[in-house]
This record gives structure tokens, sequence and C-alpha cells, in this order.
């Protein structure tokens, strides 16, 4: 059964649908916010059912809100999302909603306990969001969600900075709690932690779980803040890469030159950085830091061919984005080297004269940002120092380098022997007719060790997103029929959850 023809209203940017299919409109199941159904059996899913569209128009108002936590001129909007959330929580039935300050952002905390003796679920999400430039590439404005279809999402897709990361997927647990609520029926007991800082390095959140021990005691945490292989193909994140994050700065002569005057013997720092960068893979793709790898795991044969099994298309990966090409280390597979295999890559790179026509200067100074994703045992802090103490090293005699550590977060692998990831197996193979793959992605979420340091416990990563749904680019989308799939799931895993903890 598909949705109807998705109608946008204009001014006011509400969303309804136009057509919806017959047997939920007609249905006596339409339920208000908060008045309960008439009808004794109605499930979650009965509740979802009727308020398709309030819940969407409900998301939209979040994602007008332009919660960049990297940029500090969007300290209020920032401050008033976690408010948003904390309004929404309470909403949806949550008790003793706080917005908890930290010397950061605030972190959104609400909860609904039913019966101590039943297990406990710690949800994590995050509000804020990454900037939304360039914005010339948005289609439509980054802080005003609009409906459109696209090829991989046919039922149409909530275009919007956050949609998907990480708005959209955090949204899904606030509405499956008002719509486990107003079904009657919550399975387990529920825990949020909603934080504003994720895109930025989630830097105050360790301090917030050690001061919070008791009361975020729980049994497993469960993030919706990855994806899915395809929207028929369900998987579960297993692993998640590290990241050290570092800005480098090569300085030359003490001003901007005159690239004729002083050209040929001045030292140029853009020349010279783009060498050195250059040189931080060898020919075979290796990274050149003396000791980069030491502690990388390398999988068994076994493990490699276990995840060879996810379905994977190099041509079609190809065409999505674009290139004649994939690139890295020849014994890997383009799945593994985003997976499996460190990397180093530039994020941004500047200096000298950007501007309109020709400037002939030589700049006094160049810059980078350089990101490396790591693996299993990699540590964030070690690598961050070898690669620091090896750029200042290459460094020529004619300049000077300068290396700032940004951030960091550790390489994490989630159990599938574990009863959270059984109930999301078992509650993904029940929703989406189909048993999910175990899939290790490319991406950080740098709090998910500190759980397991922190708090003991194991994170289930049921994510539903897309690669496709340019998380962090202009476009960023979410499609409808992941954020409805996402809260018909989640109901699912907590009533799976509750059977299996129990034995
Ligand atoms: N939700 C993403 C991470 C992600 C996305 C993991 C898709 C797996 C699949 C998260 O919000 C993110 O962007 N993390 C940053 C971490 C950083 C800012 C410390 C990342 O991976 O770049
Ligand atoms: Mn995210
Ligand atoms: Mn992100």
């Amino acid at each position: 059964m598909g949705l109807g023809p998705f109608v946008f209203s204009g001014d006011e940017g509400r969303w309804f649908s136009g057509v919806w299919p017959i047997d939920f409109v007609g249905s006596p199941r339409v339920c208000s916010a908060r008045s309960g159904c008439e009808l004794a059996d109605m499930t979650a899913q009965d509740f979802l059912n009727g308020n398709k569209d309030r819940f969407l128009n409900e998301l939209f108002d979040l994602l007008r809100i332009p919660s960049i936590s990297a940029d500090p001129a969007y300290k209020d909007d920032v401050i008033r999302c976690a408010e948003s959330v904390a309004d929404h929580l309470r909403k949806a039935g949550a008790d003793n909603v706080e917005v908890i300050t930290t010397p950061g952002y605030p972190v959104v905390y609400g909860e609904r306990i039913v019966d101590p003796a039943l297990p406990t679920v710690l949800v994590y999400g995050h509000y804020d969001v990454q900037p939304p430039d360039p914005l010339d590439l948005w289609t439509s404005p980054a802080f005003e969600p609009v409906i459109r279809k696209t090829d991989l999402h046919p039922e149409g897709a909530i275009f919007a900075r956050g949609a998907c990361d990480d708005k959209g997927q955090m949204f899904m647990h606030v509405k499956a709690l008002e719509s486990m609520v107003e079904a009657g029926n919550q399975p387990v007991n529920l825990k949020f932690v909603i934080e504003g800082e994720e895109e930025v390095g989630s830097d105050h959140l360790d301090d917030f779980l050690e001061q919070n021990k008791a009361r975020l005691a729980a049994d497993v945490v469960l993030v919706s803040d990855t994806g899915i292989i395809a929207n028929d193909i369900p998987s579960i994140t297993t692993g998640l890469r590290g990241l050290s994050y570092v800005e480098v700065k090569v300085v030359g002569p003490n001003r901007d030159l005159h690239s004729g005057l002083y050209g040929g013997a001045a030292p140029n720092p853009i020349n010279i950085l783009c060498e050195l960068v250059a040189s931080l893979k060898d020919d075979q793709q290796r990274i050149t830091v003396p000791g980069f790898y030491d502690k990388v795991i390398e999988l068994s044969l076994e493990e490699r061919s276990a995840m060879a099994e996810a379905p994977f298309s190099e041509e079609e990966y190809k065409a999505s984005i674009d290139i004649g090409a994939t690139e890295g280390e020849p014994a890997y597979s383009a799945p593994e080297r985003m997976s499996i295999r460190p990397t180093l890559d530039v994020n941004g790179i500047w200096g000298g004269y950007t501007g309109e026509g020709a400037k002939t200067v030589i700049a006094s100074e160049a810059n980078a940002k350089i990101s490396m994703r790591l693996v299993p045992d990699q540590d964030p802090d070690e690598i961050t120092q070898l690669f620091k103490n090896h750029f200042e090293s290459i460094c020529p005699e004619s300049c000077k380098v300068e290396v700032s550590i940004m951030h960091g977060a550790h390489p994490a692998v989630t159990p599938i022997d574990h009863p959270g990831y059984r109930a999301a197996a078992a509650a993904m193979e029940t929703t989406f007719g189909r048993k999910p793959v175990p899939f290790r992605g490319g991406g950080s979420i740098p709090i998910v060790t500190s759980f397991e340091k922190i708090l003991g416990l194991k994170t289930v990563l049921m994510g539903f997103g897309l690669d496709s749904d340019a998380i962090h680019s202009p476009d960023e989308h979410y499609g409808v029929f992941n954020y409805f799939k996402g809260i018909e799931t989640i109901p699912e895993f907590h009533a799976r959850f509750a059977e299996f903890h129990a034995g």
C-alpha cells in the first residue's frame, strides 16, 4: 500500500497529504494527540497510522530550527532546539524531562519507567546538525523542510538539514514513545539522552555520563543515527570507525609577497602544504605516518567473507556519485576500504588569493583540515600524536608547521550475540519482512565507546537512513517511508528486547 500524492501547502509551510490510503483516512482509529482512542485493542502501529500527518508536521517544526552546533552564531537556536525536544518528550508522555546544562550545549533527558522489574532501554540521539554550506547547492532552503520524491524514495523524502542526521531519526523515538503510551503498551522502561554536541565531537558527554551514572542505569543503549543498505535490504550497523581530526598550518614568509619579485627563492607555503599532504600516502594508498597501522586489527578471511555477503555493486556506487573509478588499497574491496580500513582525508584546504580574477602573490601561510578514520584497535590520541610528530618532522627548513588537535573518537564494534542485537534483528525482520544483514559502518559516533566504558552498556545501532540521503551535504533528506518504518520498528524492538532480556 503506497501513500497518495504529496501536496505541499505553500505559505504556511505545513505539510499534508492529498490522498491517504482509504483504509486509514476512514478508519475509526484516527486519534488526536494525547486524547487516546476509543478502541481498546489499539496498537502503537494503529496510533501511528492515524497520526502520520501530525508526526510529519511536528518533525518539520523541529527541522526549522537551525541548531548548528559548530557555529557560535546559532547558539540561541541550538538552545531553543533543546527546549523544543524537551517539550516534545513531555507531550509524548515522558516524565522527569529536563534540559540539563553542560559547559557546552545542553543534554535533554527524559524517562518513562513503567515497571522496575522490566529491562531498561537508554535511547541516545542528537538534536544538533552540521552547517548547511554550501547554501547555493540546496534545491530548497536547508531549514525550510519540504517533501519531494526521488528515485530511491518514490513515496517522498523530507529535504532539510538534520532530516536524517539526526533529528528525523531521533524524533522517531519520541513518536514511538507517544504511540506506545497512547496504545497503553510500553514493554520496557525508557530513558532518553538527546545531546546537542554530537557533530562537534560530544566533548562534554563523557562528564555527563560520569555525573549521572545512577540516573542512566539501563540494560542496553539504542541509537538510530546510522543507516540501512536499502529500503528493501535492512541492515544493522555492527561497527563504527573512530576519528582523529587535526588542523595544520604551514607558515612561510612573514607577509604575502609579489610572486614575480620573490617567486623562485621564497618558499611558497601552499606548494609546500600540497607536497606534504601528497606525501602522506604512498603509491599503494597506504598512509605513511610511521606507526599508523601498528594497532590495526586485520580481519580473518572468515570475517571478510561474511562481510562480503552484504550486497554491494561497484558500478552502482560509481554511478551514484558520478566517479570514474574507486580508490584505495588494492588488497581490499571498496566496502572494506570504507569500514574496516583506516583513512586519511583532507577535508578543507585554504590559503592565498581565491577571489575573482588573478592576483600574483605568494601567500605567507597555508592551512588544511585533515581527518583520519580509525579502526579497532587504533587509539585517537595516539594516532593524533603520531601524525603531529610526523608532520612536524617532514616540514622543510624553509617553513614552520603548526598542528592543532580538533577532536577524536574511538572506533567501536557492537556484538551480534547480544539480546539487543537479536531484538533489533527480530524487529526489523517483522517490519521489513526480511532478515537484516550485519554491516560495519564507516562513520563515527564518539559516544558509543563511552557508553561501554562509563556505563558498562552495549549499544545497538538500529538506524534507518540511506547512504544516498546526503547527510552533511546539500539536499540532505530522509525518506517518509524510513521515518514511518522507524516509528513502526522501535516499539517492536522494545517488545523483543523485553522478551530476549528475560532469557
Ligand atoms: N550519524 C553520523 C555518523 C554516521 C552516519 C555513522 C551514518 C554511520 C552511518 C554522525 O552524526 C556523524 O556525522 N559523526 C561524525 C563524528 C564527528 C563529528 C566527531 C562523523 O562521522 O564525521
Ligand atoms: Mn548523527
Ligand atoms: Mn553527522
